[in-house]
């Protein structure tokens, strides 16, 4: 079976991890966190960055920092991970699902505003497949409405709106590292902050509501207790798994755009059954985060999911609506999410890892070609 993720390893993992064993610091925040948080500031110009244990971590921290009150409401797609809305609802905070764009699963300014009300405080986007919100327009709305934006940044290391990093445009973003990500640790996550506003309070979250970042950098004498805050930050040995794997994070890259390419020039043009492929906007960059079909049907992706399966190769489907699912379908308003449900429905993922090999992407390819439905 060719299955749909392996997750990679550098071959370096080993022998940072056991510079840890041979370190003094084994918890968080040691010499491999401090390498990772300094080469995402530079890269990418984030201003602050603090490694999470989980991307959902990463998104409660940046839920805290909202300081959100029970009448307040947050803007979330409905074709997400449930991540993006636990986090607020967490905080107390109502959340309105909006639709997806037409031409990609994202979510735009066009589809928020009619969400906003005097109760708004945030907007949470997701960059679907690392490929960008219409970013300009979003903050553009945010702005007029005196909203936060959060970039749910998951899928979108490396990847850029007109130029700028995706996780760098928003006031908060959150980033995960877990194992079907590009940049990997296992379990993983990151915030970033890029509103200077809320930089200090984030610091203490992470540092279960201390202020031992100060007292590290010598601002104080000893270190206490100032707000609410859990244990966010991650022991030295995923930052130290973490950092070996971005120190190949162009070699990753490179080859992950390779097997995107491959599937591209195999398959546009060429492909049957009235199954259409990703377009990208003009604005935005590809990460190659993944690479998916999108089938006209329920029925057509049910029965090519199948078929590749039969035939070794392990394709998956993606999220299912946030709006009409068990836990949330009775604190929905209603309102009918055409586009979510289009490609809960019909959004088919192909196997895409760094080991994948150009024989198997070939096999796959012709497979996707000889189905008839
Ligand atoms: C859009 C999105 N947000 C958040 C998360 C949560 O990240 P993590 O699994 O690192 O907690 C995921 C997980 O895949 C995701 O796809």
């Amino acid at each position: 079976m060719i299955p749909f993720n392996k997750p990679y390893c550098s071959g370096r993992e080993i022998s940072y991890i056991q510079e840890v064993c041979h370190s003094t610091t084994m918890s968080g925040n040691g010499q491999f966190t401090k390498l990772c948080h300094g080469f995402f500031e530079k890269r990418y110009g984030f201003k602050k960055c603090l490694l999470c244990t989980s991307g959902t971590d990463a998104l409660e921290m940046c839920a805290m920092l909202c300081q959100l009150k029970p009448d307040d409401e947050v803007i979330v797609p409905s074709y997400t991970f449930v991540s993006s809305a636990i986090a607020f609802l967490r905080e107390g905070a109502h959340v309105r699902f909006a639709d997806s764009r037409t031409d990609n699963p994202n979510i735009s300014a066009e589809l928020i505003e009619p969400l906003i009300n005097e109760h708004t405080k945030v907007i949470v986007v997701v960059h679907y497949a690392g490929v960008a919100c219409d970013m300009d327009e979003i903050m553009a709305l945010a702005e007029k409405h005196h909203l936060i934006v959060v970039e749910d940044a998951a899928h979108s290391v490396d990847s850029f709106y007109k130029g700028k990093p995706l996780g760098g445009i928003g006031h908060l973003a959150a980033f995960s590292f877990h194992e079907t990500k590009n940049i990997n640790c296992g379990e993983g996550g990151m915030l970033v902050v890029n509103d200077e506003r809320f930089i200090g309070r984030a610091e203490i979250l992470w540092e279960k509501g201390t202020n031992r970042a100060e007292f590290y950098r010598g601002m104080v004498n000893k270190y206490g207790w100032c707000d609410i805050g859990s244990s966010f930050l991650p022991s030295e040995f995923n930052a130290a798994f973490l950092w070996a794997q971005l120190e190949q994070l162009d070699d990753i890259q490179a080859k992950r755009r390779h097997i995107w390419e491959r599937y591209d020039e195999g398959l546009r043009g060429k492909i049957g059954n009235s199954i259409t492929l990703p377009e990208l906007p003009a604005y935005a960059t590809n990460n190659y985060h993944m690479y998916y079909l999108l089938c006209p049907s329920l029925d057509v992706r049910t029965a090519l999911m199948n078929y590749l399966k039969n035939h070794g190769v392990q394709a998956t489907f993606h999220y299912l609506p946030l709006h009409s699912s068990k836990y949330y379908q009775d604190k929905h308003d209603g309102r009918v999410l055409a586009n979510c449900d289009r490609y809960a429905d019909t959004l088919m993922r192909l196997p895409l890892y760094y080991e994948l090999t150009d024989e198997e992407i070939d096999k796959i390819i012709k497979l996707i070609l000889k189905f008839k439905y």
